[in-house]
């Protein structure tokens, strides 16, 4: 066989793009808004997710969640992550409002959100107790999709009840494009140690592509994944917030580029969300941004109480001046 054959073959396909080693981002409530995903493509991540959205929001129209859904094309490849337990909702939901947006490349289930208020009504986590429930919704999405579904979850609710191999193969019988395994438990939350071993035990047993995911804080980390499991991707999460450079070499960013780089994303959150709403949303990713950068407390505690954008820009440019 040819090389360019063999590569080929290795080549990992969604719907109808073709991946060498794909690095994504995972989604994240409250932080991989469309802003974010700009300032991640730019620096080589190669596909996004929107922030999780309720299948029902977009079921009332709901105006908080088609925010959510807002999706601007310098952001590459976007999956719409959807979460939600009625098959019918569903449906019509991907039917009526997702399949006919040119912006949204995928669907992908939430099946991993631990959080008390979404597993309460059932969903996110909470399918992982109900397997038949969780095919039957998966089902559902599958048939009435034009575009790519995949589904995310974790090892099972808790260490009693590890069922990531179960739901892997309804996701595969079901026509599933890819998996993504975040191996904690729903119990675990996001402490502990991510359990790469059992990536490694969803890919060896399913034919479709399989992503990992779970404590990937530098390139180091991503390359150690790929070999550890042969997954088919990754998809980074916390570790994107400190170095967004991890989907490119990965090289730590300098102060002056840090700067830089919190500026732009003000701009970008300002265009879509206003400044008003923009201002406090930038506080948690400049804490991210400056994390580890040395003397930056007083810095980040200023502007954790300041309101005005020219003050705060003021307030970044003194800190580069005097870290020179
Ligand atoms: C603040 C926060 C918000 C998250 N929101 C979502 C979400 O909306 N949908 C989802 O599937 N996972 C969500 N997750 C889980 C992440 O996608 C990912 O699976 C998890 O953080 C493990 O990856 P990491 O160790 O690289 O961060 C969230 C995690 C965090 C910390």
């Amino acid at each position: 066989m040819t090389e360019t054959k063999e590569r080929k073959q290795n080549m990992l396909k969604i719907g109808n793009k073709e991946f060498e080693k794909l690095v994504g981002m995972a989604p994240l409530a409250g932080i991989t808004d469309s802003s974010f995903r700009k300032i991640i493509k730019e620096r080589g991540c190669q596909f996004s997710f929107t922030e999780m959205v309720s299948a029902k929001g977009i079921y009332y129209k709901d105006p908080k969640t088609e925010e959510l859904l807002h999706i601007d094309p310098e952001e590459g490849l976007v999956g719409a992550q959807i979460f939600g337990r009625d098959p019918e909702i569903l449906s019509k939901v991907i039917k009526e409002n997702l399949n006919h947006r040119e912006d949204i490349f995928s669907i992908d289930l939430n099946m991993g959100c631990p959080a008390p208020k979404v597993v309460k009504n059932g969903d996110g986590s909470a399918l992982m107790k109900e397997p038949e429930t969780a095919e039957r919704i998966i089902n559902a999405m599958v048939e009435s999709s034009t575009k790519p579904v995949s589904v995310k979850f974790r090892l099972g609710w808790d260490e009693e009840n590890i069922n990531f191999l179960e739901i892997g193969k309804i996701c595969e019988k079901a026509g599933v494009s890819f998996v993504t395994l975040h191996p904690r438990t729903r119990k675990a939350f996001y402490a502990g140690k991510a359990d790469w071993d059992s990536i490694k035990i969803l890919k060896e047993e399913l034919s479709i592509p399989v992503m990992g995911n779970g404590d990937l804080f530098s390139k180091e980390d991503i390359e150690k994944m790929f070999r550890h499991t042969l997954c088919d991707g990754v998809f980074v999460g916390r570790g994107a917030l400190q170095n967004p450079n991890i989907f490119g070499e990965g090289e730590s960013l300098s102060l002056q580029k840090i700067v830089e780089l919190i500026k732009k994303h003000y701009s970008l959150k300002i265009a879509q969300k206003g400044e008003r709403r923009a201002i406090p949303e930038m506080r948690k990713h400049i804490a991210w941004y400056l994390k580890g950068v040395p003397n930056s407390n007083p810095l980040k505690n200023k502007i954790n109480t300041e309101n005005n954008l020219q003050t705060i820009f003021k307030l970044l440019e003194e800190f580069e001046r005097e870290q020179e």
